[in-house]
C-alpha cells in the first residue's frame, strides 16, 4: 500500500487524513499552523465537523495517523502526497495560488525518490501543470516526480459521509503509474461501486469549478424566479417543489432564500470566471457574471426587506438574527451570506444580536461589533425584528409562542424560506419569506393579524401544503465544497 501524507490539515485537509487512515493507509500530515498541529495531534479537531473528532481520536490510537510540522518528514514518507492546502479569492476574483506554491516549493526539495504529488484544492485549470513543472526543476528526483489532479467535493457538515463514500472519484493523472497509485489508494471505495474517472490534469481541475458552477447556477435560477414570483404575486416554494418533482431537474439546491456563500462556492465561481476571461470564453464570462450578481442581490434583498419592516430605517433597530454560519451543521463563517447581512445592518444602525449554535467564536473573530447571545431567547430579547437566516433544524423547532413573549414586536423574515409559517402566524407573529411576499413595496401576503392576507398566508405557506414542503428542497446554504 502506499505511504500517503496531506499537506495543509484544514476543513478538507483533515478529513482526507483521518479518512485515508481510517481506510487502513499510513498517514502523515503537515500544516504550516502549529496550533492545528498540536490540536490534531492531541485528538482535537480545530473546527466543527459532526463525526470527525472520534474517527481522528481512533486513527491516532491506531498509530495510523501521525502528524508533524517537518517537510523533510513528509518527503521522506511519502510515496503519494495530497496537497489539500486553501486556494482563497485573491485581486479581481482570481484564486490565490500562493499556499499552493508555497507547499509545492516546501515539499520539492525533500522529494530524493520517485512519487506522486496528487492535488486535491481547487484550483484553475492550468494549475497542475505549473506545479508539475516547479517540482521537477527543484526536486532531487527530477523527472521521477509526478503530479496528479484529484478534486475533492465533499460539503462540510457531511465531510466523513462524503469522504468514505463519495458520488464519485476524479482522478486527472498523466501516467499509468500515477493513476495506478491513485487506484491503490481508493481501492475500497472502488470496491464499494463508487465510480472512478481517469481523466487528464485540465479536465480534473474543470470537473471541479464545472460542478461548483452547475451548483451555484442551480441556486441563482431558484432564486431568480423567487423574484419574479414576489412581483406576480406566485409562491416559488409550491413552484419550486413542482421543478423538483422533474426527474431532469431535481429537488436538491432548488431551495429560495438568502442564497450561497461559505469558503467553496462564492470564490470558485468568481475564479473560474476569471479563469474563463482570460480565456476569452465569453459565455462561461456572462453565464457566471449573473450568477454571483444574483446572488449578492439577494442580501440586498434581504437588508431592503428589514429596513421597510423597520419603517424606512434601522437606526436604533434591535435585530435578532438567527444564525451566523454559511450553513447548517458548520461553524464556517467564510463568506457566509448570514454575517455579511448582519454586518450591513449594524452599519445602517441597528443594534445586532446574534445567536448560532456552533459558528459564534468564528462569527465574534470575523465580526466583533455584534452582541453575540448564548441562547435564542436572549438574543429575541427586545428585539423590533427577528431574521432566521441560517436554517439550523433547532430553529425550526423553536415555540413562536414562547418567542413571542420576549420580543418587543412580533416580526419575522425567514430568509431561508422554511420555517412553519402558520405556525408562526398563529402565535401572532407576522412573518416575511424571499419569494413569498412583496414585503419592500408594503404588500405582505403572511400577515398575523388574521386579516384577509393572513388567511391568504395560510392557504399558501401554512398547513395546506403538502407534508414535507417545507425545507422540503434541501438547504440552500449548502456549498458544493
Ligand atoms: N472546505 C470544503 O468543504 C472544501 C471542499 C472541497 C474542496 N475544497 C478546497 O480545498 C482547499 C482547502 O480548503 P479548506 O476549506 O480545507 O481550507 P482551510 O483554510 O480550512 O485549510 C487550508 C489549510 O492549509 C494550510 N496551509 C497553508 N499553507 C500551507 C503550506 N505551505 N503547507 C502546509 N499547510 C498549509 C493552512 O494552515 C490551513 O490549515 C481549497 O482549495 C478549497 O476550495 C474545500
Amino acid at each position: 500500500m502506499p505511504r500517503v501524507t496531506v499537506i495543509g490539515i484544514g476543513y478538507l485537509g483533515l478529513t482526507h487524513a483521518v479518512c485515508l487512515a481510517d481506510l487502513g493507509h499510513e498517514v502523515l500530515a503537515i500544516d504550516v499552523d502549529e496550533e492545528k498541529i498540536a490540536k490534531a495531534a492531541n485528538g482535537e479537531v480545530p473546527f466543527f465537523e459532526p463525526g470527525l473528532e472520534p474517527l481522528l481520536r481512533k486513527n491516532l490510537d491506531s498509530g495510523r495517523l501521525r502528524f508533524t510540522m517537518s517537510f523533510a518528514d513528509i518527503g521522506d514518507f511519502g510515496d503519494v502526497h495530497f496537497l489539500c492546502v486553501g486556494t482563497p479569492e485573491g485581486e479581481s476574483g482570481r484564486a490565490d495560488l500562493g499556499f499552493v506554491y508555497a507547499a509545492a516549493d516546501a515539499l520539492a526539495p525533500h522529494l530524493a525518490s520517485a512519487c506522486l504529488i496528487a492535488g486535491k484544492s481547487t484550483v484553475p485549470v492550468g494549475t497542475a501543470r505549473q506545479v508539475l513543472n516547479r517540482v521537477r526543476a527543484t526536486a532531487p528526483a527530477g523527472q521521477a516526480v509526478d503530479v496528479a489532479w484529484n478534486p475533492e467535493f465533499l460539503r462540510e457538515g457531511f465531510a466523513v459521509q462524503d469522504s468514505l463514500s463519495p458520488d464519485r472519484i476524479v482522478l486527472g493523472v498523466t501516467s499509468g503509474r500515477a493513476e495506478a497509485l491513485l487506484r491503490e489508494v481508493y481501492a475500497t471505495p472502488a470496491a464499494a461501486g463508487v465510480p472512478l474517472l481517469v481523466t487528464d490534469l485540465e479536465t480534473a481541475e474543470l470537473v471541479k469549478v464545472a460542478a461548483n458552477a452547475f451548483l451555484a447556477t442551480k441556486i441563482s435560477f431558484i432564486n431568480a424566479m423567487a423574484e419574479i414570483c414576489e412581483e406576480a404575486g406566485a409562491d416559488v416554494i409550491p413552484l419550486a417543489e413542482a421543478l423538483g418533482h422533474d426527474a431532469r431537474i431535481g429537488r436538491r439546491f432548488l431551495s429560495p432564500g438568502l442564497g450561497f456563500g461559505g469558503g467553496c462556492l462564492p470564490k470558485d465561481v468568481r475564479a473560474f470566471r476569471a479563469t474563463a476571461s482570460a480565456l476569452g470564453v465569453d459565455s462561461v464570462v456572462s453565464l457566471l457574471t449573473t450568477v454571483d450578481a444574483i446572488n449578492q442581490g439577494r442580501r440586498d434583498r434581504v437588508v431592503a426587506l428589514a429596513r421597510d419592516t423597520a419603517g424606512g430605517t434601522l437606526a436604533g433597530q434591535r435585530v435578532a438574527v438567527l444564525g451566523v454560519a454559511f450553513k447548517p451543521d458548520s461553524d464556517d463563517v467564510r463568506d457566509s451570506a448570514s454575517l455579511a447581512v448582519c454586518a450591513r445592518l449594524a452599519a445602517e444602525g441597528a443594534i445586532v444580536s446574534v445567536h448560532d449554535p456552533v459558528a459564534m467564536p468564528s462569527a465574534a473573530k470575523k465580526q466583533p461589533g455584534l452582541v453575540y447571545a448564548h441562547s435564542v431567547p436572549a438574543a429575541a430579547e427586545g428585539a423590533d425584528l427577528v431574521l432566521h437566516l441560517t436554517e439550523w433544524s433547532d430553529y425550526r423547532a423553536i415555540d413562536p409562542a414562547a418567542l413571542a413573549r420576549v420580543v418587543a414586536r412580533r416580526v419575522i423574515i425567514d430568509a431561508r424560506c422554511c420555517l412553519d409559517a402558520a405556525l408562526w402566524t398563529d402565535a401572532g407573529w407576522t412573518v416575511h419569506m424571499l419569494g413569498r411576499s412583496r414585503g419592500s413595496r408594503g404588500t405582505k401576503l403572511l400577515e398575523g393579524s388574521g386579516g384577509q392576507e393572513g388567511s391568504r398566508a395560510r392557504g399558501h405557506a401554512g398547513r395546506s401544503r403538502p407534508k414535507g414542503m417545507s425545507g422540503g428542497t434541501g438547504p440552500q446554504g449548502v456549498s458544493g465544497g
